[in-house]
């Protein structure tokens, strides 16, 4: 494996492939990556010759008060663990690469209605910011394929939504969310967590796992997205949303409904996690 860090070396390689025929994969990251995140170049590398593997913490997906200054950034310990996990070339571009004109004056982009509610409600810009760096990235990249972690849901519902709006030939895999013994969700904002809190994070999975029943037991929807709010609650956290929402196009369940996924966004102290299960 080998790291580039301008658009021109990584058209250079890119192109070489493309030009012997062979189909390119691509992983966008935000780098200090962890076993979820090399689970998806191993997806990835089943499903193409070749694999680039991104590692930028993305500005514009940051809202002013939140963790962009302290996001780790660990670009030796990514590349060790890209080139294990099969990645061809890892892309580790800087700001001035992604954003010419700077981040404060770049082109944005605007997916609407999926990206009204739960996180897109609660971080107002994530994913104007996350639709805007990855159509640069897919720009830049130009994969025939881009994995991207079930975790993050609605990113991934966003991120169809844009490829399908602007024809962008690129089809879609998601790769299922890695999961510490406990149960709960593997990230690169876990190492936030005092051991204290640590210890009561995988009441996410658990509530998750409470919708999950009590939605096969018939219970309605606002009575078991009132009861995991409570749950949370009472574990410690401070709840942005727990609730049921319909996979294909994120509007809230009814009874009956097919297809529904429960959501959680709730935060330990100062860290912020996400965590989903289909139902
Ligand atoms: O999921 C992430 O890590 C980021 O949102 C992404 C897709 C790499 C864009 O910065």
């Amino acid at each position: 494996m080998f790291t580039v860090r301008t658009v021109s070396d990584l058209r250079a390689a890119v192109g070489g492939w493309k030009r012997a025929g062979e189909r390119v994969a691509f992983v966008p990251t935000m780098g200090n990556l962890h076993a979820g995140h090399h689970s998806l170049v191993t997806l990835a590398r089943r499903q193409a010759d070749r694999v680039v593997a991104s590692v930028f913490v993305n500005p514009t997906q940051f809202g002013p008060n939140e963790d962009f200054g302290r996001y780790p950034r660990t670009p030796d310990a990514d590349a060790a663990g890209l080139a294990d996990a099969g990645c061809d070339v890892m892309f580790l571009p800087g700001v001035e690469q992604m954003y010419p004109f700077g981040a404060e004056r770049c082109v944005g982009v605007h997916v609407p209605g999926l990206t009204d509610v739960m996180d897109g409600a609660h971080r107002p810009g994530h994913f104007d910011g996350v639709a805007t760096v990855v159509l640069r990235l897919f720009n830049m990249v130009q994969p025939d394929l881009a994995v991207f972690g079930r975790k993050d849901f609605q990113q991934f519902r966003v991120i169809e939504y844009l490829v399908r709006d602007l024809s962008l030939p690129v089809t879609l895999i998601a790769g299922e969310t890695r999961r510490e013994d406990d149960g709960l969700a593997m990230s690169s904002r876990n190492q936030y967590l005092s051991p204290e809190e640590r210890a009561r994070a995988p009441e996410i999975h658990r509530t998750l796992q409470f919708m999950r029943e009590a939605a096969r037991r018939q219970v309605p929807p606002a009575a078991i997205a009132a009861e995991a709010g409570k749950r949370l609650t009472a574990a410690g956290f401070v709840v942005d949303y727990a609730e049921l929402r319909r996979a294909e196009d994120l509007a809230p369940a009814v009874a009956g409904d097919a297809g529904v996924v429960a959501f959680v966004a709730a935060r330990l102290g100062s860290t912020r996690l996400i965590d989903n299960l289909a139902l």
